[in-house]
């Protein structure tokens, strides 16, 4: 397993780049506040995210839990910077990235963001390896680190293949080593373990987990799964466009 180590800080006045700098000890990692966000389709609007509070502390990892189609994966975009709020406040680690431009979102997310996507969003055309070594070259890290956190979710020999010759479950790991690999502050994983068995489901866990422990950042992980929910600190349930206050149900 791969040892995690915290960032040096450094001063910086950007606001985008200033969340890479020093852990902020007294403020939420993830902090939303009345957010809002509507689909339009045709003629019709679709409310999904209706005035969503929601704080994320240091060391934490949350489950966000739901039924299909109530807004998780949106949540995740917003919170990344990949998608805007219609209206509210979202900070991570202390500064706003509502009012950023396109390209100060994507500055942030590359450094600050670490993302399992539900779908995986591996790039087709580049080995497993390149798909680690492209976040660890934007933050000028360290070539070894892929190979680690290869070893760490247990493929250090598939990473010269292509993703469309793994297994799923192959592809779901490639896709939690790569959101680890730029050491991010916040990491937002969306059913990361759906495609696995339970031993390598609950190593992939204890992976993303160390994230959040041993360097005090974050984790905010959407599951279908009780098992899986039941390991984390809290479990939030998203239900008509708002965390809820009641006893979580998984399918
Ligand atoms: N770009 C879009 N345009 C229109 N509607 C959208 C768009 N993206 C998402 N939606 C709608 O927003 C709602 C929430 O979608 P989202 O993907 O966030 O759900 P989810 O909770 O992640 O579901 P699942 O558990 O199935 O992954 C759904 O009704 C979906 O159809
Ligand atoms: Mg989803």
């Amino acid at each position: 397993m791969c040892q995690w180590h915290q960032t040096a800080s450094h001063v910086t006045t950007s606001p985008w780049r200033a969340t890479i700098t020093a852990m902020e000890p007294d403020q939420p990692v993830v902090s939303l506040r009345g957010v809002d966000r509507s689909y339009r389709e045709g003629d019709r609007t679709r409310v999904v995210l209706h005035g969503l509070d929601l704080d994320v502390q240091p060391g934490e990892w949350v489950a966000l839990v739901g039924r299909s189609g109530c807004g998780k994966s949106t949540l995740l975009n917003l919170i990344s910077g990949i998608d805007r709020p219609d209206s509210g406040d979202i900070r991570v680690n202390g500064s706003s990235i509502t009012r950023l431009t396109e390209r100060e979102r994507t500055l942030f997310r590359r450094r600050n963001i670490g993302f399992v996507y539900q779908f995986f969003n591996l790039i087709p055309t580049l080995t497993v390896v390149e798909n680690l070594l492209l976040p660890i070259e934007l933050n000028r890290l360290d070539h070894a680190r892929a190979y680690e956190l290869l070893a760490a979710v247990g493929l250090e020999d598939r990473h010269a293949s292509f993703p469309d010759r793994l297994s799923g479950g192959e592809q779901q790991r490639v896709a939690i080593a790569r959101a680890l690999a730029h050491d991010p502050l916040l990491l937002l994983a969306d059913e990361p373990t759906g495609n696995l068995d339970s031993t390598t489901g609950d190593q992939m866990l204890r992976l993303m987990e160390s994230l959040a422990r041993t360097t005090r950042r974050a984790l905010l992980m959407v599951t279908h799964s009780y098992d899986v929910a039941r390991q984390a600190d809290r479990v939030l349930t998203l239900e008509n466009g708002r965390i809820v206050n009641k006893q979580a149900e998984t399918d």
